[in-house]
C-alpha cells in the first residue's frame, strides 16, 4: 500500500450507511472495507441532496450531443442549461455519472489509476450557489463525512484566483504551503474545444505527508492523487478560442469515485477497490490463478481486463454495438483487448449457458452483479449484452487463432534477420498485410503483439500492399450470393412482393413463405436463422448499391395484444427480379405460414442507408462538376454507416480536388433542397437528362429522383427528403482499384459527426501530447523527426569512433606468437 503510517478512517458518526464490517484481505493487504463503493456514492448523493440538490440519475454512455463522442464527464447532461439554451429545472443537482476516457487506454492498468470506465460523482449548481459553498461543502463532506484527516488534504487553485485561494486559507483554514496556484493546463477546465468552461480548484489526498511539503508537487503521482474538482464554470468557448462570460455563474464538480474508494478502502490502486476488484479474481479464477500470488505482469493483465470489461458492459447497455466505425469501434476495440489478454493468461470458457467456449459473459455477469447502484437498467439488458459480447468474442477468436500462429512465426524471422544484420526489428508490410488480408487480423493488435517482442511494424509497406490488392481485387466485388438454396419452386409460386417502404417504415403483412438453408417449411421455433417471404413490406431489399434493411417482424395473437413471436431481420435481398427475402433470426416464439405480422424497420439505420444515398447523387454530380462530366460510374456501395463510389477516371484526384468535390457536397447539403421523386418512361427521364447507370436494364417506366438544380438520377433507392439531413459529408480515402476506375470513400449523417468528432478527438489528444495548437502539430512533428535524424546520426557516428578506437588499443595489446613446433 502507498499510503504507510495512519489510514485514513471515517469519523464513527457518519457511519450509518456503510455497508459490510470486515477487512478483506486484498493481495496480502488488508482492505479498509468500512465504506464499500455503494456506500461512498451514496454519502455523496445524500450530503447534498441535505443541502438542496436533486439527485438526478445518469445519463447514458452515447450524449446526447453531436459535438462529444462519447460521455466523458458529469457535467455534459446539463450542457444546454450551462450555456442557458435550456431553463434550468432545479436549482442544483447532485449525480453518479457513468463515464468513458478511452485517450489513456494504454496506461489502464500500468498505473495505478488510470481507468476507460469510471463513475463520477457530481455536485452542480445552475446559477444557485458558487464558489465559497462549493469549496465549503467539498471540505466538509470530505473531512467530516469521508473522514480523509485533514493534513492530508491539499488544494490547487488557478494562478489567477485569489477568491478560491482566500477562501481555502481564510475561511476554511488550510495552510498557505498547502495550496498551489497552477497554470491553465492543470486548473481550467473545459468539456471539449468549445463550451461551458472555467477555472478549477482540486483537492489531493497525499499518501506520503512524511515528504513534508518543501518541493512536493502535485502532479507527482507516488505521492499525490487528485480525488475532486470543482468547476467554476462562468464562461463559454467560443470557436475562435475566445471566453464570452455566461449570463449566470454556475458549479460543476466531479469526484472520482474509484479513486475516492482507493483511498478509504486503503488499496494501493482504483482496480483493487471492491467496484473493481470482483472481475479480475473472477478473471483469475478462470485462468486458474490467485491475483496475491500473481506477479506483476499478470496484475497488469488482470486490472486491464476487470477496467475493459466495466466498459464495454455499460457501453453495449446503451445500445453501442461492436462495429469498425466510431463508438461501436471503441466496444470492438476494448473487447478484443480483454479477449486477447484472456487467452494470454490462459482463461478459457467456464460453461456458461452455451457460451461455446467464450469467457466474456462470464465476466460481465460479474461485472452486472455489480451494477444495481450503477445503472439499474443494465440487469434488465442483460441477455443482449451477454449474446452481444459471446458473438464477437466468438468472432474474434476465430481470427486470432488463425493469425496468432503465423504471426508468431514472422516474429521469430524478423527477430532472426535483425539479429544477423544488426537491424532493428521490423515486420514487413507484406507481412502485415497477408495477416491481415487473409487472416482477418486487427492491423493494432499486429502492432501490440509485435511491440511486446520488440519488433515495429512497416505500416508504409503496409498501405502499398493493400492499395495493389484493391487494384487487383476489384473484379470480385460487387457480386451478390443470395444463400437461398432450391429457391425457385416456392418462390414461383409467391407472387412479387409488394414494397411500402419509400413512405412507411411499418407495415402489416401476411408470411407467404418460410425457408430454413433455402428449404420451404410450413413453421419454425425459436434461434432459427430463416428467410421470410411476405406479401408486402416496408423492408428495403439489397439494391442500387443500397444495403438491405435491418428490423423487426413481431406476430401478435389473434386478439393482437400479446406477442406471440418476434423475428429479427440483419438483410434483406430480392430474388427472382422482385421477391422480397427477409434474412433473420426467430428471437421469441414461433411462426407459420399464412400468420400476420407486424413489419418494422429499423428507423435509424434506414436514416443512415438514406444519407448516404442521396449524398452518393451529390458525390457525383460534384464529380462531374469537378473533375469533368466524362467520368461516370462504376459501381457504387450505400451503407447504413458508409458510403463507397466506383467512377472511371485515368489518374489519381489532387488533394485541392477532393477539396471543391468535398465543400460543393456540402454546399449543396447547407442549401437545404427539397428532393422530387416521379416515376416517368424511361424515354421522357432520358430526355430530361436524368443520369443512368451504364449497362443497367431499366423497366419501360422508371422512377427518377432529383435534387432540383444539382442532380436527376434513375434510382429505386431511399433517400432523404431534404439535403439538410444529411448534416455533412467527409470524404476518408481516393484510391485506384483497377485500371482507368477509382474508389471514394465518404460519410454522411450520424457517421459524418462521429467520424469527425472521433478525428477531433485524435487531434486534441495529439495536440497535448505534444503541447501544441492543432496548426502548430505539423512543424512541430517535423522538428522531431529532424532533432530524431540528426541524433541518430550522432550517435552512429559515435559508435564508429568507438569502434576505431577499440580495434586501436587491441592492436596495441597484440603480442607476437611464435609457431608451436610439432613434437612429433
Ligand atoms: N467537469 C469536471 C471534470 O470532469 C468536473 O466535473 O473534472
Amino acid at each position: 500500500v502507498c499510503c504507510s503510517g495512519s489510514l485514513p478512517v471515517a469519523s464513527q458518526s457518519s457511519q450509518s450507511t456503510m455497508t459490510g464490517a470486515n477487512p478483506v484481505t486484498v493481495a496480502g493487504t488488508e482492505r479498509s472495507s468500512e465504506w464499500s463503493g455503494d456506500a461512498i456514492r451514496r454519502r455523496f448523493l445524500d450530503f447534498y441532496a441535505a443541502r438542496g440538490h436533486k439527485i438526478l440519475p445518469s445519463s447514458s454512455l452515447v450524449p446526447d450531443d453531436p459535438t462529444v463522442f462519447l460521455t466523458i464527464a458529469g457535467m455534459l447532461q446539463f450542457k444546454p442549461i450551462f450555456l442557458g439554451k435550456e431553463p434550468r429545472r432545479v436549482p442544483c443537482a447532485t449525480t453518479s455519472q457513468k463515464c468513458i476516457r478511452t485517450n489513456d487506454i494504454e496506461n489502464v492498468g500500468r498505473t495505478s489509476r488510470h481507468q476507460t470506465f469510471f463513475e463520477m460523482l457530481g455536485n452542480f449548481s445552475f446559477g444557485d450557489y458558487f464558489k465559497k459553498d462549493a469549496i465549503k461543502w467539498a471540505w466538509e463532506l470530505t473531512t467530516k463525512e469521508y473522514g480523509l484527516p485533514p493534513e492530508r488534504l491539499w488544494i490547487s487553485v488557478f494562478e489567477d484566483d485569489d477568491e478560491a485561494f482566500s477562501i481555502w486559507l481564510n475561511e476554511v483554514g488550510v495552510p498557505k504551503e498547502r495550496i498551489k496556484r497552477m497554470g491553465e493546463d492543470d486548473n481550467f477546465w473545459t468539456s471539449g474545444a468549445t463550451g461551458p468552461c472555467g477555472p478549477c480548484s482540486e483537492m489531493y489526498y497525499d499518501f506520503h505527508p512524511e515528504r513534508g511539503s518543501l518541493n512536493a508537487d502535485l502532479n507527482d503521482d507516488s505521492r499525490f492523487i487528485e480525488f475532486y474538482n470543482l468547476v467554476f464554470m462562468q464562461y463559454n468557448k467560443n470557436d475562435d478560442g475566445s471566453l464570452e462570460p455566461l449570463k449566470q455563474k454556475n458549479i460543476d464538480t466531479g469526484m472520482g469515485l474509484e479513486r475516492m474508494a482507493r483511498i478509504l478502502q486503503n488499496v494501493p490502486n482504483n482496480y483493487e477497490t471492491d467496484l473493481i476488484f470482483p472481475i479480475m479474481e473472477k478473471a483469475a479464477s478462470m485462468a486458474l490463478v490467485s491475483y496475491s500470488k500473481a506477479d506483476n505482469a499478470m496484475r497488469t493483465n488482470l486490472k486491464v481486463i476487470g477496467d475493459h470489461m466495466r466498459a464495454v458492459v455499460y457501453l453495449i447497455s446503451d445500445g453501442v454495438i461492436p462495429s469498425n466505425i466510431g463508438r461501436g469501434y471503441v466496444v470492438r476495440r476494448l473487447i478484443r483487448r480483454v479477449v486477447r489478454t484472456g487467452r494470454l493468461i490462459g482463461m478459457r470458457g467456464d460453461g456458461h449457458e452455451n457460451s461455446e467456449g467464450a469467457f466474456l459473459p462470464s465476466l460481465a455477469e460479474t461485472v452486472i452483479s455489480l451494477s444495481s447502484e450503477i445503472d439499474p437498467d443494465v440487469e434488465s439488458r442483460r441477455k443482449s449484452i451477454l449474446g452481444e459480447l459471446q458473438r464477437e468474442e466468438l468472432r474474434f477468436v476465430q481470427t486470432l487463432g488463425r493469425g496468432e500462429k503465423l504471426l508468431d512465426e514472422l516474429l521469430d524471422e524478423a527477430l532472426g534477420s535483425a539479429g544477423d544484420i544488426g537491424d532493428k526489428p521490423c515486420l514487413s508490410g507484406k507481412d502485415v498485410f497477408l495477416l491481415y488480408d487473409t487472416y482477418g487480423f486487427p492491423i493494432e493488435i499486429t502492432a501490440e503483439i509485435a511491440s511486446e517482442r520488440g519488433v515495429t511494424i512497416d505500416m508504409k509497406g503496409f498501405d502499398i500492399e493493400m492499395e495493389n490488392q484493391r487494384k487487383q481485387s476489384q473484379a470480385a466485388h460487387n457480386v451478390i450470393k443470395l444463400s437461398v438454396g432450391n429457391e425457385t419452386e416456392i418462390i414461383k409460386s409467391i407472387p412479387d412482393t409488394e414494397f411500402l417502404g419509400y413512405e412507411s417504415l411499418f407495415a402489416t403483412a401476411v408470411v407467404k413463405g418460410i425457408l430454413i438453408n433455402g428449404n420451404p417449411v410450413e413453421n419454425v421455433s425459436e434461434g432459427t436463422d430463416v428467410e421470410i417471404l411476405l406479401d408486402r413490406t416496408p423492408f428495403y431489399a439489397e439494391s442500387g448499391g443500397q444495403v438491405g434493411d435491418n428490423g423487426f417482424l413481431y406476430v401478435y395473437g389473434e386478439e393482437g395484444g400479446k406477442q406471440n413471436a418476434v423475428i429479427e431481420i440483419k438483410d434483406v435481398q430480392k430474388s427472382l427480379g422482385n421477391i422480397f427475402v427477409h434474412k433473420g433470426t426467430i428471437k421469441q416464439g414461433s411462426v407459420e405460414v399464412g400468420k400476420k405480422i407486424d413489419a418494422a424497420v429499423d428507423g435509424k439505420l434506414r436514416q443512415g442507408a438514406k444519407a448516404h444515398h442521396t449524398a452518393t447523387h451529390l458525390l457525383q454530380s460534384a464529380l462531374k462538376s469537378v473533375i469533368g462530366s466524362e467520368t461516370s460510374q462504376a459501381g457504387s456501395l450505400v451503407a447504413f454507416d458508409r458510403l463507397r463510389f466506383d467512377f472511371s477516371f485515368h489518374r489519381p484526384l489532387t488533394e485541392k480536388e477532393l477539396l471543391e468535390i468535398e465543400s460543393l457536397v456540402n454546399q449543396w447539403i447547407s442549401d437545404a433542397t427539397h428532393l422530387e421523386t416521379n416515376v416517368m418512361a424511361l424515354q421522357d427521364a432520358k430526355n430530361a437528362g436524368a443520369t443512368a447507370m451504364f449497362g443497367e436494364k431499366y423497366g419501360e417506366q422508371v422512377r427518377v429522383v432529383e435534387v432540383p438544380g444539382v442532380s436527376m438520377e434513375l434510382c429505386g433507392g431511399t433517400h432523404v427528403s431534404n439535403t439538410a439531413e444529411i448534416r455533412g459529408f467527409k470524404i476518408i480515402s481516393e484510391q485506384g482499384i483497377a485500371s482507368g476506375v477509382r474508389r471514394i470513400e465518404a460519410v454522411a449523417g450520424d457517421a459524418f459527426v462521429e467520424y469527425v468528432c472521433s478525428r477531433d478527438n485524435y487531434m486534441r489528444h495529439l495536440c497535448s501530447s505534444l503541447k501544441v495548437k492543432a496548426e502548430d502539430v505539423n512543424s512541430r512533428v517535423e522538428t522531431i523527426v529532424e532533432e530524431l535524424r540528426t541524433a541518430r546520426n550522432e550517435a552512429s557516428s559515435l559508435r564508429s569512433k568507438i569502434a576505431v578506437l577499440k580495434a586501436a588499443s587491441l592492436a596495441s595489446k597484440a603480442v607476437l606468437v611464435e609457431p608451436h613446433n610439432d613434437p612429433s
